[in-house]
């Protein structure tokens, strides 16, 4: 038994900021965010619209696309790194907004390779018979914990949400899932503020992302290299048998990287990076979606997703659609 995508779903908040917008609160500019990150704008929520609030939308969407009702869905794997509130969680949260009460409702944590983690989780609830039809999210409202004031960071993180809907399939499916973290890398890529450990001292009592931009590229390609060797090898696949790669959407460098270690043209790879900027948890379910919807990712096809984060964690997933 396997667990299938039968339905994927997005959502991305209306407001749009482009690299000129934010030239104009900051020292920076359109043409080094476009050449030092293939950003050229994002997307922000609106003040008051939340995590949960985009996240209903892409699964409604994930769930029409799959043509259930929401009534169906008995698991939820919500994958973000900015939730609502510390609990209720994100996921059962969700379960009330589309009235599918009772079933397992959770959320998982690990920052940009959120959802990666999350599909990893419900797979194995749909695969051994635990959940028939698993709802597995990836949303974040990221400007949440922009420091707008360093521009190090500020230009890359934006809001998104993206789903999909899982079923039970003899067919594969989702071949394989392949996660990893190596905690000592905490400090290069973290949150300064939480509920049990306060907030770090000059942050205005904040909690903001703090990244070593250059340090976090380095371990990315690497890492995210070696994980996109793996799903293969252990399924004694060659490069040339991936139609897509979906991965996270953090730079077109470390991409293009990664590409190239699978000898793969870019015109194989789904890229929202221009216009998503980096959604964290719901990059990877956007750009499948995106893939999806107009027509590239058909079904049948071999999808390599992957994505890497704070933690740091990474992850891979190979997914015959
Ligand atoms: O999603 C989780 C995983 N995240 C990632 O994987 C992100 C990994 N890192 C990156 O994508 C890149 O390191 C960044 C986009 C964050 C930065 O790009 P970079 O090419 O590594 O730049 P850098 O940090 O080495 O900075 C180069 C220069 C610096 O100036 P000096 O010291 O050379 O004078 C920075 O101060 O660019 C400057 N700089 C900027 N200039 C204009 C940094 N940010 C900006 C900015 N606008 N926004």
């Amino acid at each position: 038994m396997y667990a299938r995508i039968i339905g994927t779903g997005s959502y991305l908040p209306e407001r749009v900021v482009h690299n000129a917008d934010l030239a104009k609160i900051m020292d920076t500019s359109d043409e080094w965010i476009r050449e030092r990150t293939g950003i050229e704008r994002r997307h922000y929520a609106a003040e008051g619209q939340t995590t949960v609030d985009l996240a209903e939308q892409a699964a409604r969407r994930a769930i029409a696309a799959a043509g259930l009702n929401p009534g169906d869905i008995d698991l939820i794997v919500f994958g973000t790194t900015t939730p609502d509130l510390v609990f209720p969680n994100a996921g059962a949260m969700l379960q009330a907004r589309l009235g599918c009460t009772g079933g397992p409702a959770f959320s998982v944590e690990a920052a940009c390779s959120s959802f990666i983690y999350a599909l990893s989780v419900a797979e194995k609830f749909v695969r051994l018979g635990e959940a028939k039809r698993a709802l597995v999210v990836g949303a974040e409202t990221l400007t949440r914990i922009t420091d707008f004031t360093d521009r190090t960071t500020a230009v890359l993180f934006a809001d998104g949400a993206g789903a999909v809907v899982l079923a039970p399939s003899e067919e594969p499916g989702i071949i394989s899932t392949h996660l990893h973290a190596d905690g000592s890398y905490q400090h290069l890529l973290y949150c300064t503020g939480g509920i049990s450990k306060g907030y770090e001292p000059g942050t205005g009592n904040r909690a903001v992302i703090r990244m070593a931009g250059r340090e976090t590229f380095k371990v990315a390609v690497t890492m995210l290299g070696n994980s996109v060797e793996e799903a293969l090898a252990k399924n004694k696949l060659a490069k040339s048998a991936v139609n897509w790669l979906v991965p996270h959407q953090a730079n077109i460098r470390i991409i293009q990287a990664v590409a190239k270690k699978l000898d793969m043209p870019m015109e194989r790879v789904i890229l929202t990076v221009q216009e998503h900027g980096n959604t964290s948890a719901a990059s990877v379910p956007l750009a499948l979606d995106t893939g999806v919807r107009d027509g590239r990712i058909k079904q049948g096809d071999l999808v390599l997703l992957e994505a890497f984060g704070g933690g740091f964690t990474w992850g891979s997933a190979l997914v015959r659609m």
